[in-house]
């Protein structure tokens, strides 16, 4: 299947959720209004690939974060709700995502990528 929906209702505040798209996991991340918050605070300067929170996710839906569950350095899957930054700890060589999924602590050089999705009511995405 080259596109996968997804329903978000059961997807509590505060939840990780992971799916599969073409094969990858793709991680769907209800975030709390402090989850927000904290990600848009985080001046751009300080980051390793500057990407703003508002870009990465969709106007309107903007407490759902929905990226690939690959690390960019060299592959692994990232562990959610770990780290410092109230987003996903790489076992594999120690990168550190935020709660918009910006690397925050390499070796990663990449923020984990959006894929391309769409909202198709207020609870249903379709991936791809
Ligand atoms: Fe994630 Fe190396 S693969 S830090």
């Amino acid at each position: 299947l080259s596109t996968t929906e997804v329903d978000l209702t059961p997807i509590a505040e505060g939840q990780i959720v992971t799916t599969q798209w073409r094969g990858k996991p793709i991680f769907i991340f209800n975030r709390a209004p402090k989850d927000v918050e904290a990600a848009r605070a985080v001046p751009l300067t300080q980051l390793l690939d500057p990407q703003r929170d508002q870009d990465r996710v969709k106007t309107g839906h903007d407490n759902w974060l929905v990226v690939i569950g690959i690390c960019t350095h060299l592959g692994c899957v990232p562990l959610g709700h770990q780290g410092n930054y109230d987003g996903w700890f790489c076992p594999c060589h120690g990168s550190q995502y935020d709660s918009s999924g910006r690397v925050r602590v390499g070796p990663a050089p990449l923020n984990l990528a959006v894929p391309p999705y769409n909202f198709v009511s207020d609870s249903k995405i379709v991936i791809g």
